[in-house]
């Protein structure tokens, strides 16, 4: 695995946006398959990756973009889903083809098959080279709530009141409006995927990388699942990254230089 800690999140982010947009460079206009992340935590990288289209430096012409989650019971029009926030905050402006893009619906009338035939999807495009995700207080990776299967795949997921409580601040503070369900991808859908790249920023995040970095892997934190991916990369700010022992970010440190 691969820890980069950066002084900020700003930093953090342009790192994982030309990151990003060299894996996608490096298959030469072969199609690419990225899974992302909606929050707050991603936005700069968002940011990045539109600058970085707009000055001809990226093209997303042959990329194809499965989102991670979606709440139930909110219509795409509705400015706190998750169709909304990332056609407002990247889709919108850059090059990619609509029909390339996957979001799971919340508002489909068989949960269950939405979530079945988003797994099939996903496999018939060819599997997905790289799923960038954040991560919550709790240590949630998606909507994969704490003692969620490491092994589940796309489902829907009852949301945790501290999960509620965090996301009630996109929901004007109300904890009454924020759905109670979710649909996410499982643990196992972000690790079948040839490439995690995970972005945690922020004092309030630094408990869950304490666990799922220096603890052993737990369905309690589902990021730790990573400990057992192949080719992980978590990209942090110092806060976040503030509770790591010393000698694990002296390590990560010393390996990146
Ligand atoms: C939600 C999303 C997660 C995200 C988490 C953290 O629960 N389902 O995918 O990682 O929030 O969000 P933020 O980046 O706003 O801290």
């Amino acid at each position: 695995m691969r820890l980069i800690i950066k002084k900020t999140s700003d930093e953090a982010s342009k790192w994982a946006a030309n990151h990003i947009a060299q894996k996608i460079n490096s298959f030469n206009n072969k199609p690419f398959t990225l899974g992302l992340p909606t929050g707050s935590t991603p936005l700069q990288t968002y940011d990045e990756l539109i600058k970085l289209n707009k000055k001809g430096f990226v093209s997303f012409q042959n990329v194809t973009t499965f989102n991670m989650d979606e709440y139930v019971g909110l219509s795409d029009k509705c400015e706190q889903s998750y169709h909304y926030f990332m056609y407002h905050n990247f889709f919108d402006h850059i090059d990619i083809k609509k029909q390339n893009i996957h979001i799971l619906n919340g508002m489909a009338e068989n949960l269950e098959k939405e979530c079945e035939n988003y797994e099939k999807a996903i496999k018939d495009a060819g599997g997905i080279r790289l799923f960038l995700g954040g991560v919550g207080e709790d240590g949630h990776i998606a909507f994969n709530e704490p003692f969620t299967s490491l092994k589940s795949r796309t489902h829907v997921q009852p949301l945790t009141q501290d999960t509620i409580r965090v996301n009630s601040r996109f929901f004007s503070g109300d904890q009454s409006k924020v759905p109670t369900k979710a649909l996410t991808v499982g643990v196992q859908t972000v690790m079948d995927s040839d490439e995690v790249l995970i972005l945690a920023f922020g004092k309030n995040k630094a408990k869950a990388l304490y666990h799922s970095l220096e603890e052993g892997i737990s369905h309690k934190w589902t990021l730790s699942a990573v400990q057992m991916h192949e080719n992980a990369v978590i990209v942090c700010d110092e806060d976040a990254a503030s509770l790591l022992n010393k000698e694990t970010t002296d390590y990560f440190l010393d390996i990146e230089n």
